[in-house]
This record gives C-alpha cells, structure tokens and sequence, in this order.
C-alpha cells in the first residue's frame, strides 16, 4: 500500500488521476477529494485498495478501529452533526485586510516595515486592531474607534458574534523603535494599558477575545531573524514568548478583576497547531499552552534550553496558571517528524535546533502527508490530524472548551480569470473534511464550540505572497474598485450553514490513538 496516507483523501482512482508522483503535486485544476457526486452530499468512503479477511490475514491477527475510522465512514458532513449553539463563521486580521498604514492614522506596525506599504482590502473584519500607533500605546486613535463601533453594531446588528483578536502580529513600529517592540519588558504593561482600552471601549460589544494570534509564529519566524536584524536566535524568541505570555496572562487578569463579571464575556488565546507523526503526541505550540495551563514552561523545554530560558517568579506563575476561558485552535498542516541527535553538550544554535527535530513532509516511502496545496508549497492536506490534536488537547489539557479559530486552503489566484477564482470547489472539500474531522473529535467529548474558516475574504498573504494566493470565500477584485465576488465556496458554505439542525449522532468508536498523559490542568470556566 504505497499510498497509504493518501487513501485517506483521494480514492485510487482520482488519486492517479489527479496526482503527479513526480512532482509530488495535484495535477493543474484537480481537486484533492474529486470523487465526490455532489456538493453536499460527501458520500466517498474513500476506499483503498480491496481486502479479505480470511485471505490477507492470518486467523489470529488481531482487528480494531480507531478514531481515524470514523473519519474515514462515506457519512456526508451536516450542520445538524453539530450541536445548536456551535459558531461557525469566517476569521481575518486588520493588518491583511484593512488598509494602509497611513489611512485613518492606523500607523506603522512591524509587519508593514517587513512587507512595505501595501494597498489592502477594506471590508468587514472579525478581528481587528484599535489604537493610534503614530501616538504610541496610551493615544486613542478616535477615527479607529468609531470606525470599530460602527462595525461591531452592524455584526451584532445582523445576529453575527464578533470574536476579537487584540494582536495579530501587528505590534507597533513605534514600540519596535522605542524598546525593541516585544523584547523589552515594558511591552507587558503597555500591551495590559492597549487590551483595558478595548474591554472598556468594546466590551459590551465583545463577548470572545483573543489576546494574540500565533505567538509562535510571532516570536520564532519575527525574532529568529528578521525583526531584528542583529543574530540572537537561540535567545530572542524565548524572550519574546516570555514577554508576550506574560502580557497576555496580565490582560486576561485586568479582564477577569475588571471586566469580565459586568461584561459576561470569554478570553483567550490562538495558538497554531500541527500533527506530528509518528513520534506525535505533541502540539506545536506547547511552548505557550503549557505555562498557560500549569504557570510554567514545560520540563523538556526547561531542560534543553536552561540559563537561556527566561524564569518566570511566583507570583507571575500564579497569574499565568489557568489564564484562558479558551483556547483558539489555527490549523492548515501537518509534520512527519524525525528525532535529531542531542548531546547536553551541544553549543546552542536557534530556537528551531533546540527542538531537536526534523519535520518532513513526506514518511519513509516519500509518500507525502497529504496532497500539496495549489498555492503554498509548504501546506500539504492533512485533515484528519486535526481530530488528533483535538483529543490530545481534551486529554492532556482537562477539555478545554475550544474555538478552531483559522483553518483555510491556498488558493493560487495570480494570472487566473474571475471564473477560475470562484471555481473553487477545492476548498469546499477542505472545508468539508476538516468539519468531518471536528465531527469526529466532538464525538469523542472534546468541547468544541466553533470553527472558523480562513479567510472571509482573499486579502494580503503573509510570508511574501501578497496577491498571488487567496484563501477567501470571496474574491476582491482589487484594480476595479475593490468589487467582491462570493467564490463557490460561500454559496456552499452558506447552503451548508442552512442545513436543518438535529441532535449530534453518536457512534461508537472502539479504540483511540495512543495519546499523552494528562498534566496538572486546572479546570477554568
Ligand atoms: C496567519 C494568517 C495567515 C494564514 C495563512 C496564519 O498562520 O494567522 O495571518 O494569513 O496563516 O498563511
């Protein structure tokens, strides 16, 4: 079976149809799940190749199931496999979508400096940036607020709940310039002063925010490198993420002692997340979850990286223990992983060298872990991993309610037609197997309460893409006037959404994947 872990994605047939062993890629114009006969009804079982019982195996091998099985079953994805109350929308982030940073006195944040000025997309957004970053942290930036007000009275308005980001990446350059943005310590403070400003601005407005988006993307890929420019990688990152868990978990206590009883809202965290197989069992963003859950980092980190590692004091720990209503789930892609050699020996080189790790995109035989994407190379399919961070997150973390938060396909947009952008029957398939995926974790009792798909609209793409790729469920037409187009997708989503709602099926599932054991998590709301 040499496409093992593809046949659960591509059926035989639409697997040597669509994929090319060569180049390790869908053919151009194929979709990853084709073989389905409609838009709604998702009856492939995805099959792999025939099997006997009593012919392949001998009469004492043993047969079980596991959660994968489920994920497997030809059962067509509904809105009525989902509880009532789950929140399905569509997420995005101001510094993608909203404008230049000299419209409306928004102001330079690190990531313009890094990406240039660039033309961005007004529209709608759900999370969102309020503050004047050409005054610095404690100016109000009057023209953003109302601005904000007006949209979040249009969102509730129209029956939508906004759920707010108060960092996604976008610390301002003013910061930057005046203490080295997130390295220095002031940043804590001034990070508490800005979310205080937005729970006394927007609370009765907000019910769900999240303190920052990414933080290991934010630290690693910003502080390895590139923000800085000066070569610290095995120190910088670990002080960024020190900084920046302890601004959140000062916020979210500024939240809880002020805000949260009056206001009668959440808050929480968003943290990126990928399966590793086969040496799994671990999230990727167990640098943030844990000291999150426990007030510490975890001991493997603590071991490797020692007198580099920032401590933090009891009282800090006090504070960070448990400072989270939710936790946001952003997931696009999966890792195989290789372990690398370590000696204590070692002369530390990078954030990344002290994982000691390797992670491949494809196992032993060069069978990739899912099918590439069409517009990121690095973004290989792999819904059904999600399930097994949710339940590891469930088992390990004492169940905590959940949000997935991002979760979106790459679309290649440059040089196509308007019809070929909204053709985008690909992403109604990824969309639809990582609701199977979901399915199959909210069966087995992980408390997940949303989920919502990457982005609401094709905007300005991270990691030097800017235009060329979307991952919207609407195009933006951006030389005519910024005109918006719903892509396939947005009807199917809609469609799906007004699906008749019915009690969640329950369905046995017999044996589970191998999983952590749980560490001390303290239950919170
Ligand atoms: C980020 C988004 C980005 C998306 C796709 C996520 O990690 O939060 O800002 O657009 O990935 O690359």
């Amino acid at each position: 079976m040499a496409e093992s872990s593809f046949t659960s994605a591509l059926s035989p047939a639409a697997s040597q149809a669509n994929y090319d062993p060569l180049t390790k890629k869908l053919r151009a114009g194929a979709s990853y799940a084709t073989t389905r006969p409609s838009e709604d009804v998702d009856t492939s079982d995805r099959p792999s190749e025939d099997v006997d019982r009593s012919d392949d195996f001998p009469t004492s091998f043993k047969f079980g199931a596991s959660i994968f099985d489920a994920w497997r079953r030809p059962e067509p994805v509904a809105r009525s496999d989902f509880p009532p109350s789950f929140k399905f929308g569509a997420s995005s982030s101001a510094l993608q979508t909203e404008s230049y940073a000299t419209e409306g006195r928004r102001g330079h944040c690190t990531w313009d400096e890094m990406l240039g000025d660039l033309p961005a997309v007004h529209s709608l957004i759900l999370h969102f940036l309020v503050q004047d970053t050409t005054k610095g942290p404690h100016s109000i930036n009057k023209q953003g607020v109302d601005f904000y007000n007006r949209l979040l009275d249009e969102l509730n308005h129209n029956g939508i709940m906004p759920m707010v980001t108060l960092c996604h990446f976008d610390v301002p350059s003013a910061l930057q310039k005046k203490y080295n943005g997130i390295l220095g310590r002031q940043f804590v403070n001034d990070f508490n002063d800005y979310a205080n400003l937005c729970f006394q601005l927007f609370g009765d407005k907000v019910k769900h925010w999240i303190t920052f988006n990414e933080p290991s993307v934010y630290c690693e890929s910003g502080y390895q490198y590139e923000m800085t420019g000066k070569d610290e990688p095995a120190i910088y990152p670990y002080l960024a993420a020190h900084h920046l868990l302890l601004a959140h978990a000062t916020s979210v206590k500024t939240y809880r002692d002020c805000y949260q009883k009056q206001q009668n809202g959440k808050i929480g965290i968003s943290l990126v997340t990928a399966w590793f197989l086969p040496y799994s069992g671990s999230c990727h963003d167990i640098v943030y979850l844990d000291p999150i859950v426990t007030g510490d980092y975890p001991f493997s980190m603590k071991s490797i990286v020692r007198d580099r590692l920032p401590q933090f004091s009891s009282e800090e720990k006090k504070m960070l223990e448990g400072s989270y209503d939710f936790i946001g789930v952003n997931y696009y892609t999966s890792r195989y992983t290789r372990a690398l050699p370590f000696s204590p020996n070692d002369i530390p080189v990078s954030y990344a060298k002290d994982q000691y790790v390797e992670m491949l995109t494809e196992d032993k035989d060069g069978v990739p872990i899912g099918p590439q994407s069409e517009g990121m190379e690095f973004m290989y399919i792999a819904p059904k991993w999600l399930a097994s961070i949710l339940v590891n997150l469930k088992t390990k973390y004492n169940n905590p309610l959940i949000y997935i938060t991002e979760n979106g396909y790459p679309q290649l947009i440059q040089d196509k037609t308007m019809e070929e952008i909204c053709d985008d029957q690909v992403r109604i398939d990824y969309i639809k197997d990582h609701l199977v995926s979901i399915r199959t974790a909210l069966r087995e009792g992980v408390n997940v309460d949303g989920y919502f798909s990457w982005t609401l609209m094709d905007n300005m793409e991270v990691k030097g893409y800017y235009y060329t790729i979307g991952f919207g469920l609407h195009h933006v037409d951006i030389p005519n006037d910024f005109e918006r187009f719903p892509k396939k997708s947005a009807f199917w989503y809609r469609k799906f959404l007004s699906g008749k709602r019915a009690p969640l099926l329950s369905e046995p599932i017999i044996a589970k994947e191998p999983i952590m054991e749980p560490i001390n998590a303290k239950a919170t709301v």
